[in-house]
């Protein structure tokens, strides 16, 4: 493993192991131990879960912790563009920057959303890719402009914790919110379910279409998987049978970049707010997903957050494990390429 930057880098057999691992990390199984190794991890976005699991996870493998911040007393205002002339805001340079980290941590893990002004530079992922290509050490991804990894693998092991079947019908809805998001975490969950070779149902308003090549990718994993990936804006369709309903808001891709016109755009949305009527009658037994933080009764009412079938804290919970999981298998890779390295060319971290 050189790094994790998307789930579908990994076949749905390894996907399937690592999320086995997690569940059974979950259930006391001792977590290995690194402790040559040091685990970076550069927030450039806010975060709750993410930091904290991450955090977690690196004292129970004894991994060293290098953890950073963007904003205020934290690192430099990083400059990403080539042949800049920086004589703005930007303070360091991302080469530099990422060159640097990479001789003092191992393996190195990163949190940056999209900007949400330019479609085509997000898609781009600019600062994963720069520290990809600069750092010289594996990168993880904390949910950059496109995706959320770690949310994926830990909501696979959250679907297999709570058995959930593999072709079972899995509704990935949009939300309601005041902000147009970015699109990372629908992306990730779509193409997890999708990879799991379940039923997945993108239900979204007419306008909020994910990516095309989002949309084929999830389409040729599920075909891989034996499941299926339909869109549709009918609710009550897309609910029917449904053993898991996961909300997300993101923002439309007509009006990116544009926070006024997209306000607008769906200003007649806010019915998209998840309740128990979405469940009585079409998805009686049906489990609640939400990757959190969430805005109570906008995104979803309270009703279902404090009822029996949401299981956003087990689905939170997972984050730890799963990226225990993850690290794991980093970490053994780092150490196995180190074990095959010339003496010269061993990593100064490890010394
Ligand atoms: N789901 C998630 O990534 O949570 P945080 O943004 O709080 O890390």
């Amino acid at each position: 493993m050189k790094g994790f930057y998307k789930l579908s880098e990994l076949d749905a057999q390894q996907a399937r192991r690592l999320a086995e691992r997690a569940l059974a990390l979950r259930a006391g199984a001792p977590a290995r131990r690194f402790p040559q190794l040091a685990l970076g991890l550069l927030f450039m976005s806010p975060s709750l879960r993410t930091q904290a699991s991450m955090q977690r996870a690196a004292a129970k493998m004894a991994l060293q912790l290098i953890q950073l911040q963007s904003g205020g007393n934290g690192v430099w205002n990083l400059e990403l563009s080539d042949g800049a002339v920086m004589d703005g805001t930007t303070v360091e340079h991302v080469r530099e920057a990422a060159a640097v980290l990479g001789r003092f941590v191992d393996m190195l893990a990163i949190r940056a959303f999209a900007g949400g002004q330019s479609l085509e530079e997000d898609w781009a992922d600019p600062v994963l890719r720069a520290f990809q290509q600069f750092a010289g050490v594996p990168i993880v991804n904390l949910e950059s402009a496109q995706w959320h990894p770690c949310q994926a693998l830990a909501d696979w092991s959250t679907l297999d914790l709570f058995r959930v079947p593999r072709r079972a019908k899995f509704v990935l809805t949009w939300a309601w919110h005041p902000k147009p998001l970015p699109q990372a975490v629908p992306n990730s969950t779509l193409t997890m379910a999708a990879q799991r070779g379940m039923d997945v149902v993108v239900l979204r308003p007419d306008g909020y279409d994910l990516r095309p090549e989002v949309l084929a990718e999830a389409r040729a994993l599920a075909a891989a998987s034996g499941g299926t990936v339909t869109v549709t804006s009918n609710r009550k369709e897309a609910l029917e049978g449904a053993s898991v309903v996961y909300a997300k808001s993101w923002g439309s891709l007509v009006h990116y970049g544009d926070a006024a016109a997209e306000g607008a755009f769906r200003s007649g949305l806010r019915d998209w707010c998840v309740s128990n009527a979405w469940f009585s009658g079409a998805a009686p037994d049906a489990k609640f997903m939400h990757c959190l933080p969430v805005r109570r009764n906008v995104v979803v009412r309270d009703e279902v957050l404090d009822g029996p079938r949401s299981i956003v804290i087990d689905q939170a919970e997972n984050r730890l494990h799963a990226q225990m999981a993850l690290l794991e298998e980093l970490a053994a890779s780092v150490e196995s390429a180190r074990r095959g390295s010339a003496p010269e060319a061993v990593h100064t971290a490890s010394l």
